[in-house]
């Protein structure tokens, strides 16, 4: 291996840039290889954007900056490429293009960045003999093979510290305040950052939730005093034998989704309860800004382990966290399933025994 390429896709997170560093400052100085960026994604790839060297000087300063310095996508799947030809658009398997553009660009070995979506691309390319490692990113944590994925970290933080101000608000005015965080199918970021930040309800999407037993809960402590209540609410989550609310905006076919289940709980609880409420949508606040010191460091050692498991010939791998080390798997297995808070859990049951209502 002597040129690499890194490539960043799907929602950015909180600590891409510091995997991008690990990357270039590991791939230069441990084996003197020349590192490229390739702008948004695999995009970039498909189109034939160029290539810009990335060296320890032009990656100065990245470390506690947000988001990606390479540009990211969701788009842009080169086996489902759409492209619109006489006005139609069809949907066309460019993935020959990319291999061949990398050939041509003389890049031996590529480091892709990005979550299951992106991986799993990644891992065809990996069938059609393209040399590549993994980094799982993510921030709703929703990936099996890895116990953390970075940019959780930060996100929980964001969230936490919004729940800390709006407890003071919801405290002052007796309101409950409901405030809907990110985490796709999975409950992590509700879970985690409700516990943190002292919520009194949280609703996630592996445990649906009785709207009743969420109001008791809320009724119980005006009764005793506690004139206001704090209910978070995971995008995904959804009642007892109801639909989730929260889908996709690329499913084809399907609407883009308009206003959260947020929105859907915290009318309940005012007709039930007859209390002030006010809904809260965290959005990508979640996604945004300098990643947290645990976030720094895991980004930094995934980019350095990928190029260390490039370097060992582990191609068609990812990178992983199994506390406390850094192994790697094959990527197939990485993207097969995804991570959900198991119901019965330490961690539900540790929040259930601190009095905080899962609405079951
Ligand atoms: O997967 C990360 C994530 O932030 C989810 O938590 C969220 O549902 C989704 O991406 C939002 O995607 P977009 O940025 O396309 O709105």
């Amino acid at each position: 291996i002597k040129k690499i390429a890194i490539l960043t896709g799907g929602g950015d997170a909180p600590g891409l840039n510091a995997v991008i560093r690990g990357v270039v400052k590991a791939g230069i100085r441990k084996y003197n290889w020349r590192v490229y960026g390739v702008p948004d994604g695999f995009e970039g790839l498909v189109i034939g954007s160029e290539l810009q060297e990335l060296t320890e000087y032009n990656i100065r300063g990245i470390l506690p900056l947000g988001g990606t310095i390479l540009g990211t996508t969701n788009k842009g799947n080169p086996f489902e490429y759409v492209v619109i030809e006489n006005g139609k658009e069809i949907v066309k398997d460019m993935s020959d293009k990319v291999v061949e553009y990398l050939n041509i660009l003389e890049i031996d070995a590529l480091v892709v960045i990005g979550g299951d979506g992106t991986l799993g691309i990644a891992n065809k390319f990996s069938e059609k003999g393209v040399k590549l490692v993994g980094v799982p990113k993510t921030i709703d944590n929703d990936l099996k093979a890895t116990d953390y994925t970075f940019g959780f970290n930060t996100a929980i933080t964001t969230a936490t510290e919004a729940l800390d101000k709006l407890h003071t608000t919801a405290q002052s005015h007796h309101r409950v305040i409901v405030i809907e965080v990110m985490g796709r199918y999975a409950g992590w970021i509700a879970l985690e950052s409700g516990i943190a930040g002292g919520a009194d309800v949280i609703l996630i999407p592996e445990i649906p939730f009785d709207i009743n037993k969420v109001c008791s809960k809320i009724i119980r402590r005006n009764k005793l005093g506690s004139k206001f209540s704090i209910v978070v609410v995971a995008e995904g989550a959804k009642p007892i034998g109801g639909e989730m609310v929260f889908q996709e905006k690329n499913v084809k076919g399907k609407a883009p989704r308009l206003g959260g289940i947020g929105y859907v709980v915290g009318e309940q609880i005012q007709k039930i309860t007859g209390m002030d409420v006010r809904v809260t949508v965290l959005g990508h606040l979640q996604r945004g800004g300098s990643p947290t010191a645990y976030d720094r460091i895991l980004a930094t050692r995934f980019g350095v382990a990928a190029v260390d498991a490039l370097a060992q010939g582990k191609f068609g791998h990812m990178v992983c966290l199994r506390t406390p080390k850094i192994e790697v798997v094959p990527i197939k297995e990485a993207v097969k399933d995804l991570k959900k808070v198991d119901p019965n859990g330490q961690l539900v049951k540790a929040a259930e025994a601190i009095g905080i209502s899962l609405g079951r």
